[in-house]
């Protein structure tokens, strides 16, 4: 496994918050550092081509974030539809092998499962001495599918929210936020450079948080196999629950997700607070969530959700999904369609149908 330093300088005049940890390997108390816009100085890049290898979801974003900034960028790609994206957008776009190349920082945006590949295919022979490789996820580092040599820098650029959203929030000019840590630091300058690159994404505008390689992706990668699937899972019992016992299908899904109202509560949560956010609901909301919750999910599924952790953490995960895909992705394609033959893809169909657009209602208040 990659090791890690710990991440313990500071740069500028960074603010510091002390967090208590109450769970995981590391217990006691840890020193947050957050690094905002006047912590990066963008000129430390000046000399540097950072090829963005990938111009999918996050690929685009921050590459257009980062020329915006000013930031010479060029873009790597197979010959896809992406990279004619990237040629449409006004880049130069190579090979990946050619554009490693070139550049002094590589930033590598493609999928998770496809990088060692690609790394040894076409990057690794490219990663001369002083070069520097970013990635938008640790997976790859942290379970050691990617060892990078010790001459390079390496760090982990983790924008808070998806490509569109880092694209839309940096035009805008919102919040944007980013985990970052860095992973070797060979140059001794891979702090600085890190952090201007940040700020040309746009992330040390509503703080870039400094964090491990092993952090960012276990919490990432429990938030997406516990929290969220226990969320998605109820939501899906929830349908057959309410549709067996006779409720209309469309008002069942129109009420549950397709009125949009959970993403406007999740919202609320962020804005006023985890648990500020029940006032939004009515008292009756309120005393039915606050009597039921414990009743439906019982402490003792915590015992359940260690089991989890414990496979992210021991890589049990890692090479599960590693075989997984090495198979072909059997059990993936095969959970896909079931997913995708569930009555509820049908039933909101007609119900989107039903609503009306946000354009078409302008339209009739404008007419
Ligand atoms: P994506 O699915 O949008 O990636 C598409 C890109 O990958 C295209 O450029 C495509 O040409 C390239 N690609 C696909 N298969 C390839 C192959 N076999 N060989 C070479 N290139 C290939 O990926 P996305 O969602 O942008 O994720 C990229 C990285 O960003 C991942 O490490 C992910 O964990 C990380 N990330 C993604 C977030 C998101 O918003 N989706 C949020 C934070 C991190």
């Amino acid at each position: 496994m990659f090791s890690e330093k710990r991440n313990e300088g500071r740069v500028g005049h960074a603010s510091s918050l002390i967090v208590g940890r109450t769970a995981g390997r590391v217990r006691g108390r840890e020193r947050l550092n957050v690094y905002y816009d006047e912590d990066a100085d963008l000129s430390v890049l000046k000399n540097d081509i950072v090829a963005i290898v990938g111009y999918g979801n996050q690929g685009q974003a921050q590459a257009l974030n980062m020329r915006d900034s000013g930031v010479n960028v060029i873009v790597g790609n197979v010959k896809d539809s992406y990279y004619d994206q990237a040629a449409k957008d006004g880049f130069k776009a190579y090979s990946i092998g050619e554009a490693a190349k070139q550049a002094t920082i590589i930033c590598m945006i493609i999928p998770d499962e496809v990088q060692k590949g690609v790394y040894e295919t076409e990057i690794q022979q490219h990663l001369s001495k002083g070069k520097m490789l970013v990635f938008s996820s640790g997976y790859n580092i942290h379970f050691g599918f990617i060892a990078p040599p010790k001459d390079v820098d390496v760090i982990d650029m983790f924008p808070l929210t998806f490509g569109a959203r880092v694209r839309e929030r940096f035009l805008n000019r919102q919040s944007l936020g980013s985990f970052l840590a860095i992973g070797q630091d060979a140059t001794g300058k891979a702090k600085q450079k890190a952090l201007a690159l940040a700020k040309a994404i746009g992330c040390t505008r509503g703080g870039t948080f400094e964090t491990t390689f092993a952090h960012e992706t276990e919490i990432n990668l429990y938030l997406e196999q516990v929290v969220y699937p226990a969320i998605f899972r109820i939501m899906a019992l929830s349908f057959d629950v309410l549709v067996d016992a006779g409720y209309p299908p469309e008002l069942v899904s129109l009420e549950m997700y397709l009125s949009k109202e959970p993403s406007e509560f999740f919202a609320s949560m962020a804005e006023l607070g985890f648990f500020e956010s029940a006032k939004v609901g009515s008292t009756t909301a309120q005393y039915g969530e606050m009597t039921r919750a414990p009743r439906i999910i019982k402490d003792d599924i915590k015992n359940i959700m260690k089991e989890h952790l414990r496979e992210i953490q021991t890589g049990v995960f890692a090479n599960e999904w590693a075989l997984e895909q090495a198979a072909g992705y059997p059990v993936f394609n095969k959970l896909r369609k079931e997913g995708l033959e569930h009555p509820m893809n049908e039933v909101e169909k007609r119900v989107k149908k039903l609503i009306r657009p946000q354009e078409a209602q302008s339209k009739i208040q404008s007419g």
